[in-house]
């Protein structure tokens, strides 16, 4: 749980003018939200203020979001302390009762964070690969069925699919959709085009991590529910969890996966996996061992997402993490966060598109939040000692893109040159100041 003094450091976002979203209103409540009215900029200097690295003599500049956060200073103590409070004592009876309390907190918060009626509808895994393998090898799925996959999906969530499907003879279709998109019914009409009555599962990314476009996935999952209503929806939230104000009931999604360790800079290797209610009993899990309260389940499996959760030992000391992180995005407020996200990522497009570069990201800013890729128009050795310099002279870091394939490290990929891109994701720790020194770095980088 946050101190009563992290809250009053950097707790003020949420109240800061505007209208507040009832949820977040609701659970400020529920956190009992100290602290004064402060205006934006001075709050989201207290928000960067909460992460370390804002504090180290030459700080390194995370822009990498879509890969990794850096966790916040609030959720590494959390998770520290609950760390050593368990080594204080680490019995069945001492580890129950720091578990008791600890899912009770998250339930409430999951449910308001998520906008979800039944926390029991969502179990904590390792991340979204973990999520996306639960959900592709679970369903009961036959030869001849059809599975429609996005075209920009991560790997977990793509060619996972077709590794599973060699066996049962399922066919993987795949949609591809325009970069820059006119509107909704563009983008629904591109899948609607790919259903057949043999589709059993239409399976996308919130947010291409891979381009940044982010689907109208209200609009996508209205259009295949009016199609098939028996079609299950899965959606890959790795980059919106933390980024985009939830309501996964409005959604009406069947399942959603996300990391922790992404957008919600939480604690590394958790995530979720939330399962509409009146599928959980229709989807095996793939392990099948040890609950959180270290019973293994004799009389059956549970009917609730616990049954994706039977995964043995964990480190329960992240679930503090865990807590932390949500409770400070409720009192940053997630709305405020989306908008921030969005203002820092238009921000950047648009210096990135005055300087002269195509942006791979749509222009358009209700198909774009913060994932940001950009074709810097070089051969690939450049885009790469681009990336290093950024790296090494300017201390920020970002990813580069090939097709589906996201790159750190500085081995170019053996692919064709024009196809390698920049991916930049700037997020709440990051200032305009961030987006003004990276947009003009690469103007002098690629213009001299
Ligand atoms: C859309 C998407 N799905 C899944 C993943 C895998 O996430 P993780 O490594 O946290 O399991 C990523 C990672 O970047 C992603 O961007």
């Amino acid at each position: 749980m946050i101190s009563r003094r992290s809250l009053l450091g950097i707790g003020a976002i949420g109240a800061a003018g505007a209208a507040v979203h009832p949820r977040a209103e609701q659970a400020a409540q529920l956190l009992g939200r100290i602290g004064a009215d402060e205006s934006a900029p001075a709050g989201w200097n207290a928000v960067r203020d909460a992460f370390d690295f804002a504090h180290a003599a030459a700080p390194r500049i995370p822009m990498n979001a879509a890969n990794l956060t850096p966790e916040s200073a609030p959720v590494s103590e959390a998770i520290t302390r609950a760390a050593r409070h368990l080594n204080l004592d680490a019995s069945f009876h001492h580890r129950l009762l720091f578990l008791k309390a600890q899912r009770q907190r998250l339930a409430t918060l999951l449910r308001v964070h998520l906008g979800i009626e039944h926390p029991s509808s969502v179990a904590v895994v390792r991340n979204t690969t973990e999520a996306n393998a639960i959900v592709i090898n679970g369903l009961a799925l036959s030869a001849g069925d059809e599975i429609v996959l996005w075209a920009q999906n991560h790997d977990t969530n793509y060619l996972s699919w077709h590794y599973r499907n060699s066996d049962r003879g399922c066919r993987c279709v795949t949609v591809e959709t325009p970069g820059q998109p006119r509107d909704d019914q563009q983008i629904v009409d591109a899948f609607l085009a790919k259903l057949t009555p043999a589709t059993r599962v239409v399976s996308f990314s919130h947010i291409s991590n891979v381009t940044g476009l982010r689907l109208p996935a209200a609009a996508l999952c209205a259009a295949i529910r009016s199609y098939n209503p028996r079609i299950f929806i899965h959606i890959d939230g790795a980059q919106s969890w933390g980024a985009v104000r939830l309501d996964l009931q409005a959604l009406d999604c069947d399942s959603y996966s996300a990391s922790a360790h992404k957008w919600l800079a939480g604690p590394r290797e958790l995530g979720l996996l939330y399962v509409r209610p009146e599928w959980i009993e229709r989807l095996q899990p793939s392990t099948v061992g040890y609950d959180y309260a270290i019973e293994y389940p004799e009389h059956g499996l549970p009917s609730d997402a616990e049954r994706f959760a039977l995964l043995g030992q964990r480190n329960d000391a992240q679930l503090a993490g865990l807590n932390t992180a949500l409770e400070l995005q409720m009192n940053w407020n997630p709305d405020r966060i989306e908008a921030r996200i969005a203002e820092l990522g238009l921000q950047l497009r648009q210096r990135l598109a005055g300087a002269g570069f195509r942006l791979v990201t749509p222009e358009d800013r209700r198909y774009a939040l913060g994932v940001t890729v950009v074709d810097l128009g070089v051969a690939a050795g450049e885009v790469v000692s681009v990336f290093r310099r950024l790296y090494e002279v300017h201390r920020i870091y970002g990813a580069y893109i090939h097709g589906r394939k996201v790159y750190c490290d500085d081995r170019p990929p053996d692919t064709p040159v024009e196809h390698l891109y920049l991916r930049l994701c700037p997020h709440i720790y990051n200032t305009p100041d961030d987006i003004e020194r990276v947009a003009s770095i690469l103007h002098t980088e690629l213009h001299r």
